[in-house]
């Protein structure tokens, strides 16, 4: 009894062990494995196709289409006077949807003092180290002066997103993602109403 228990663990192991494959690019056997229903063939993004236009996989997405992680910011300045113009649109056309509850604000806070602070100073004033070290050469703006803070929240915005007119503060679109951006807005009023 005891020896036929033994037999059919082995058996067991054996059966179960010989389903392991040391190849990592095998799958090993699998019930019903070459119908295409375990393991799914799929080309690469890449890759040449003889059916699918231009001749490949991977298709352009649809036009008009945008990211989900981005609002539909439809002016990318490639001049001055488009900046100028990108600016005023901005100004009025954008609506912060953000509000600035606390959990905001802090996110905010902290944004700023990861893209901003280096330049513009931890209190905003436009002290940041980059600039009294002679690192950065231009005069980052006092973020806290009326100047700044007369602005709307869209042209601050549009200021993150494609940088200054001048070109002196570059874009920032890239690092801060726009959810991000009014954050960061949020956070700079609250750092002067107070
Ligand atoms: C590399 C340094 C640097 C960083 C980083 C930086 N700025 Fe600036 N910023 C500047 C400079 C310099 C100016 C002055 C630009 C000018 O006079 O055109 C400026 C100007 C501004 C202005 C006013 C624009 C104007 O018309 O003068 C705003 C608003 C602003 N920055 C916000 C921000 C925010 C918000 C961040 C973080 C996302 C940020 N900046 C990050 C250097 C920087």
């Amino acid at each position: 009894m005891k020896n036929k228990s033994i037999f059919f663990i082995s058996l067991l192991f054996v059966v179960a062990l010989s389903s392991c494959v040391r190849d990592k690019n095998n799958p090993g056997y699998a019930y019903m494995g070459e119908h295409d229903m375990y393991y799914t063939k799929f080309d690469k993004a890449y890759a040449p196709s003889k059916v699918l236009p231009n001749g490949q996989i991977n298709q352009p997405a649809p036009q008009g289409s945008v990211d989900r992680r981005s609002t539909y910011f439809p002016f990318h300045p490639k001049n001055i006077a488009e900046k100028v113009a990108g600016q005023a649109k901005a100004a009025t056309e954008l609506k912060n949807p953000i509000l600035p509850t606390t959990v905001n604000l802090a996110e905010g806070k902290h944004q700023y003092g990861i893209f901003c602070a280096d330049c513009h100073g931890v209190d905003a004033k436009g002290d940041g180290h980059l600039y009294t070290s002679g690192l950065f050469p231009a005069k980052p703006r006092d973020l806290t002066s009326s100047y700044v803070q007369t602005m709307a929240d869209g042209s601050i915005y549009f200021i993150i997103t494609e940088g200054s007119i001048s070109g002196l503060m570059g874009p920032h679109g890239v690092q801060v993602i726009p959810e991000n951006r009014w954050k960061i807005i949020n956070y700079l009023r609250s750092i002067v109403k107070k």
